[in-house]
């Protein structure tokens, strides 16, 4: 089977419905085609300020989303990615070859150095992109499902491992980058024009995976439209009622246009009831999922370690390929 790699950050203690419709729903069906490895990077989460009390309890109820929204740890490699040091030590030997300019050229890195100022600007921040690059790369990846977001990222992925390849000798496949068009980018209901996220700065536009069903609809039912009163696709002139559609059509598996029919001739009110039940019937029951396995959080890691046991193997014997083609000295 060709390989698939994918990720998220434990950066909240619920995942949004931009990571669940932009990532684990495209997760869930590659699962069955592809020898699958998920990582909860906790590492990444590191460059933004973490409580570490909290950021354990994020890892752990991350890897929990994941399980509830369908990933099967016993056919998924599903791990914490600190728990397998390849990733940390790869980094390194990728950061030799990585330019300078080539890593300030990262628009996230660009937008969050900006947004967090100087002095909060960190070395790591910097380096994310690497250590990106190290997770794909350990594992021989051939596709790496994620939103746009994310996509310049796997394009230095491919860079380094090209450059790798013809400098030292082979040592890495070169993986390709899965952007599911239609749901590549989900908006916040608020602010339909900027990317529903974790780190939004009001949250009254994010829906939250985890959250009570009833709080999720009422976001719905708050979502900005616009004053033209029919429910139509338009990304540029109706940004939040396109939003929404997109939505309803992923959680449903419904066509956009099916769904323009059903709601034609009635207004924003109907339309929104109806994704609110959507939204209700889809996220109720994962978060039930994810609440039943954080119950018992021991049985949970006890999946998660052997998970990562299975990952160190395969990413272990890469790093000795690599170590060895850079010229390190063996140790006996
Ligand atoms: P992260 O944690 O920000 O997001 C996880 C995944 O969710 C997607 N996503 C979205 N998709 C559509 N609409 C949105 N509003 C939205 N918000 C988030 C992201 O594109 C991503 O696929 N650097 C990565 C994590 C990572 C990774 C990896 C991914 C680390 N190593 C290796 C793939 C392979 C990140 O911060 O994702």
């Amino acid at each position: 089977k060709p390989r698939l790699y994918s990720g998220m950050q434990p950066s909240a203690d619920s995942l949004q419905a931009g990571n669940y419709i932009g990532a684990l729903l495209q997760w869930r069906t590659l699962q069955d085609t592809y020898d699958a490895f998920f990582s909860v990077v906790d590492l990444h989460a590191l460059t933004q300020p973490n409580d570490p009390a909290e950021l354990r309890v994020k890892t752990r109820r991350t890897a929990a989303q994941y399980i509830a929204a369908g990933i099967e740890p016993s056919r998924s490699t599903l791990y914490v990615q600190s728990h397998v040091p390849a990733h940390a030590e790869l980094t390194w030997i990728l950061s030799t070859i990585t330019g300078f300019g080539e890593a300030g050229r990262m628009t996230q890195f660009k937008d969050k150095s900006q947004r967090y100022g100087a002095d909060q600007t960190t070395v790591g921040l910097f380096t994310y992109p690497v250590l990106m690059a190290a997770d794909i790369l350990l594992y021989q990846t051939d596709i790496v499902p994620v939103g746009e977001d994310q996509k310049q990222h796997v394009e230095l992925t491919r860079d380094l491992a090209e450059r790798f390849n013809t400098r030292y000798g082979r040592a890495f496949e070169v993986p390709t980058p899965v952007i599911q068009k239609d749901t590549a980018r989900i908006y916040d209901l608020q602010n339909p024009t900027a990317k529903m996220s974790k780190s939004a700065e009001s949250d009254a536009g994010v829906l939250w995976l985890l959250d009570d069903p009833s709080a999720s609809a009422k976001k719905v039912m708050r979502a900005v439209t616009d004053s033209e009163g029919s429910v139509r696709y338009d990304r540029e002139n109706k940004p939040g009622v396109s939003n929404l559609l997109v939505i309803y059509a992923a959680l449903t598996g419904r066509q956009i246009p099916a769904i323009e029919d059903e709601y034609a001739g009635r207004g924003y009110g109907d339309f929104k009831k109806g994704l609110a039940e959507v939204v209700v019937d889809e996220f109720g029951p994962v978060r039930e999922r994810a609440l039943a396995l954080l119950d018992d959080p021991a049985e949970l890691d006890r999946a998660l370690a052997a998970n990562a046991a299975r990952a160190s193997e395969i990413a272990e014997r890469t790093l000795a390929d690599v170590y060895e083609k850079v010229g390190l000295l063996r140790r006996v």
